[in-house]
């Protein structure tokens, strides 16, 4: 094993360099709980606890610590200028500051504030970056490691395969995490012997026992092969990777002329990003409550080494034979 991949599983207190990345939805605290305990790292997406799972955020986050005594993480989209976000994300932070939780995962934004109020308090900060740039400025503001988000990740996609994030990002001094395409523990050690220090799944974990969205869903990531995987921002705005269903088809992969035109131009391009993020969210909602709403089932490229609906422990000791 890399020192890297010690360092990370000291900072994070876990013994398998697995992370449960935070789902809208798929993050309900069953599953955060289950990864935990059994060694990885479980990541709470305070969007899905509160709007999908509907738990006030403080008991959603003693749900967990009623079900295991492990570390478990918050994550943070940070949506820098827009206040009501930043009041929302403070109010949250203070709340897991105060129950304990010890690593943070800010996603967006600059993560500069967090590590500030997570240094006084022994919390270890990562970031999730997609480019080399984005994180030149993380590591300025003193983040612990880094989550590479590939091309080859569910739910919003990075641009560059995990092997050219990994070349780009090689020279900074601190854990990089694989987050996209890890579906099982063949593609885990080969993230490793590539010089990853661990690796950061969402679509392995939405096919487990512990995770609540609706069974067509689950069965769907286990019958999909990787060429099923298509990018839509019809979605989001920006683009999300998903599953090639009859509704996708019907919705469409790209967005239309004045979409597009909205979402380019500097002026209109955030506040159409947010009223699309805005409705994403209900059809997110609304998919992951209602089986048989509409088949919008976000997942990666690891889909293919995804044979079975698992319990979530079974898949991190999995992961962990292959250390
Ligand atoms: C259904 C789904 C929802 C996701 N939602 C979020 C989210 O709300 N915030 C976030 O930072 N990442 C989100 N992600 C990304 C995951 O945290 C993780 O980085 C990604 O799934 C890793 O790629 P993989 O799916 O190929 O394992 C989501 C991924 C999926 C599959």
């Amino acid at each position: 094993m890399t020192t890297k991949t010690e360092q990370l599983k000291q900072q994070l207190g876990i013994d398998v360099p697995v992370i449960c990345g935070p789902m809208y939805p798929g993050s309900n605290p069953e599953l955060v709980a289950a990864v935990s305990d059994a060694g990885g790292m479980g990541v709470v997406q305070p969007i899905s606890l509160t709007h999908i799972y509907q738990h006030d955020f403080r008991e959603g986050l003693r749900l967990i610590k009623s079900l295991t005594d492990k570390p478990f993480g918050v994550n943070f989209t940070l949506m820098d200028g827009v206040k009501v976000y930043e009041e929302r994300n403070r109010q949250w932070m203070n709340i897991a500051i105060e129950e304990g939780v010890k690593f943070f995962l800010t996603s967006l934004g600059n993560p500069g504030p967090v590590v500030k109020a997570a240094r006084e308090h022994g919390i270890v900060v990562y970031h999730d970056v997609t480019t080399p740039a984005f994180a030149r400025k993380a590591v300025d503001a003193g983040v612990d490691g880094l989550n590479c988000v590939n091309n080859r990740a569910g739910g919003q996609t990075g641009q560059l395969s995990p092997e050219q994030m990994l070349d780009e990002l090689a020279s900074f001094d601190v854990p990089l995490v694989c987050a996209g395409g890890v579906g099982d523990e063949n593609d885990f050690r080969r993230m490793l012997d590539a010089g990853y220090a661990g690796a950061q799944l969402g679509t392995r974990f939405l096919a487990t026992q512990e995770c609540q969205v609706p069974d067509d869903y689950k069965q769907a990531i286990v019958d999909h092969g990787e060429d099923d995987i298509v990018w839509t921002n019809k979605l989001a705005g920006t683009f999300s990777s998903v599953i090639r269903t009859p509704d996708i088809e019907k919705l469409g992969l790209r967005a239309g002329p004045i979409t597009s035109r909205l979402l380019k131009n500097r002026k209109t391009k955030k506040l159409t990003r947010m009223l699309l993020l805005l409705r994403s969210t209900q059809r997110y909602k609304k998919v992951a409550l209602n089986p048989g709403y509409a088949q919008f089932w976000q997942a990666g490229k690891g889909i293919g080494n995804i044979d079975a609906v698992e319990s979530a422990g079974d898949v991190v000791r999995r992961f962990a034979g292959a250390l």
